[in-house]
C-alpha cells in the first residue's frame, strides 16, 4: 500500500518520500533578491530534517513580482548561480529540491509582515529603506485592498502579458541551471495568476477575461512556457487555490479548480497542489487539521493529474492517512516544518517499523542519535 513514506516517482528524479516542505516567505533577501545564509540554512535544514522535496519560497520571476522588496528572485543569472549551492546540499542531504515561480501581482510591493504588512507607494520606502513600484493587476478597479491602503496600480496590457509570460519561461530556465528538479508555478493566494482566474479581480474584457476560457488562458500560458523549456523528465507543479471562499458571489470555485486541473493535465503538467483562497478580504476559509483536504480530494477525484494536499497537516499519522487513503498523492507540509525542521525524520521514526532503516534515514552525521 502506498504511504507517506512511499517513493514518489518524480520523472528523472524521485522524492524517498511524500512529504514535501510547502512553499513558505522568508523575506529574508536584500532587495537584490538574492538568496543569503538564511536561506541556506533554512532550505537546508528542512533536507537534514527528511523532507523528500524541498520546495522554495514563492521565488519572483521579475522585481516587479516580488510581494516585498525582501523576496528571493531568480530573474538574472547571478540568481541562478547563488541559488545552485542551496540546491546541491539539498540533493546532498536526499531531498528533492524545487521552486516556486512567482509573480506577486497587484500584492506587490508590501512592506514585511513583521513591518506592517501595507502596500509601499512608489515614492515610499520600507523600514530598511527599500523603494516600492508600481503593481500590476489584471483589473485595478476590481481590487479590494485587504490593508486599506490602495497600492499604484497598472492595468496589465498585452506587453505586458507577453512579459510575464517570458519571464515565467527565462526564470524556468534558470531554475534548471540553478539545478532544481521540480518548477512549481504560484497560481494561488491572490497573486497574479489567480488574479486573473478569479471573476472577483478579473472584469477584463479582452480575450484574458470573461469565460473560463479567458480568465484560465495566462495561467495556460505561462505553464506552457515553463513546460517548454523544463525537461520531460522534470515535474511542472502548479499551486492552485481551489476555492475563493467567496460563496455568495460570483467567483473561482472547486468545479472550475477540477476543470483547471484537467486542462494543466493536458499541457504537461505532473501535480496540482491545492491551497485555497488569499484573493479577498471577505473570504471565509475554515480552519483545523486537514482544513484543506477536501479541495484536494475533489480535484484528485475529478481530474486526470496528481495531486498534493496541504494545510493543517502536523502529525506524521495525519500524512500517512492522506496518502494511504488515496486523498492526496503528496502531502506539503508548512507551518509544522517552522516548528520542527526535522518532521520529515520525526515521520520516518512514527511510522517506520524497522529501525535500522530509521537510522538509515538519518544523516550519518547524526545517526548516534538513533541507533540502539
Ligand atoms: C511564513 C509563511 C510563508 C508562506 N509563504 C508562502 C509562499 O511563498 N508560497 C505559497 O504558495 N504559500 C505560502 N504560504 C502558505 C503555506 O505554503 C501553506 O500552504 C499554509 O501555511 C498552510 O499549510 P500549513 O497549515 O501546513 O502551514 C506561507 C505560509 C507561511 C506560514
Amino acid at each position: 500500500m502506498t504511504d507517506a513514506l512511499s517513493a514518489l516517482s518524480l520523472g528523472d528524479s524521485e522524492a524517498s518520500n511524500r512529504i514535501a516542505v510547502s512553499p513558505m516567505c522568508q523575506y529574508s533577501c536584500d532587495p537584490d533578491g538574492l538568496p543569503t545564509e538564511w536561506h541556506r540554512v533554512h532550505l537546508g535544514s528542512r533536507a537534514v530534517g527528511g523532507a523528500g522535496i524541498v520546495m522554495t519560497e514563492a521565488t519572483a520571476v521579475s522585481p516587479a513580482g516580488r510581494i516585498t522588496p525582501h523576496d528571493l528572485g531568480i530573474w538574472s543569472d547571478e540568481h541562478a548561480a547563488a541559488l545552485e549551492p542551496i540546491t546541491e546540499f539539498v540533493r546532498e542531504q536526499g531531498g528533492v529540491p524545487g521552486i516556486q515561480l512567482a509573480h506577486a501581482g497587484h500584492k506587490a510591493s508590501k512592506k514585511r509582515p513583521w513591518d506592517g504588512n501595507v502596500p509601499i507607494g512608489p515614492d515610499e520606502t520600507d523600514p530598511d529603506g527599500a523603494s516600492g513600484w508600481e503593481v500590476l493587476s489584471p483589473s485595478p478597479e476590481a481590487y479590494p485592498p485587504f490593508d486599506g491602503d490602495r497600492p499604484a496600480m497598472r492595468k496589465a496590457d498585452a506587453e505586458d502579458i507577453q512579459g510575464v509570460i517570458d519571464a515565467y519561461r527565462a526564470a524556468a530556465e534558470r531554475s534548471l541551471e540553478a539545478g532544481f528538479e521540480i518548477a512549481e508555478v504560484h497560481a494561488a493566494h491572490g497573486y497574479l495568476l489567480h488574479e486573473f482566474l478569479s471573476p472577483v479581480t478579473n472584469d477584463r474584457d479582452d480575450e484574458y477575461g470573461g469565460s473560463f476560457e479567458n480568465r484560465t488562458r495566462l495561467v495556460r500560458e505561462v505553464v506552457a512556457a515553463v513546460r517548454e523549456v523544463w525537461p520531460d523528465g522534470k515535474p511542472v507543479f502548479v499551486r492552485i487555490s481551489g476555492t475563493d471562499w467567496l460563496d455568495d458571489r460570483d467567483s473561482w470555485d472547486i468545479e472550475q479548480s477540477v476543470r483547471l486541473a484537467d486542462d494543466l493535465a493536458e499541457l504537461g503538467v505532473d501535480l496540482v497542489d491545492v491551497s485555497s483562497g488569499g484573493l479577498h478580504p471577505d473570504q471565509a476559509p475554515p480552519a483545523g487539521p486537514n482544513f484543506q483536504v477536501p479541495l484536494a480530494e475533489r480535484v484528485r477525484e475529478g481530474a486526470d493529474v496528481a495531486v498534493g494536499a496541504v494545510g493543517g497537516v502536523t502529525e506524521p499519522e495525519q500524512a500517512d492517512a492522506l496518502v494511504r487513503n488515496g486523498r492526496a498523492d503528496l502531502v506539503l507540509v508548512g507551518r509544522e516544518f517552522l516548528r520542527d525542521p526535522y518532521f520529515g525524520l520525526r515521520a520516518a521514526g512514527d511510522l517506520e517499523r524497522d529501525p535500522e532503516a530509521v537510522a538509515e534515514e538519518w544523516p550519518v552525521q547524526y545517526r548516534r542519535a538513533v541507533q540502539r
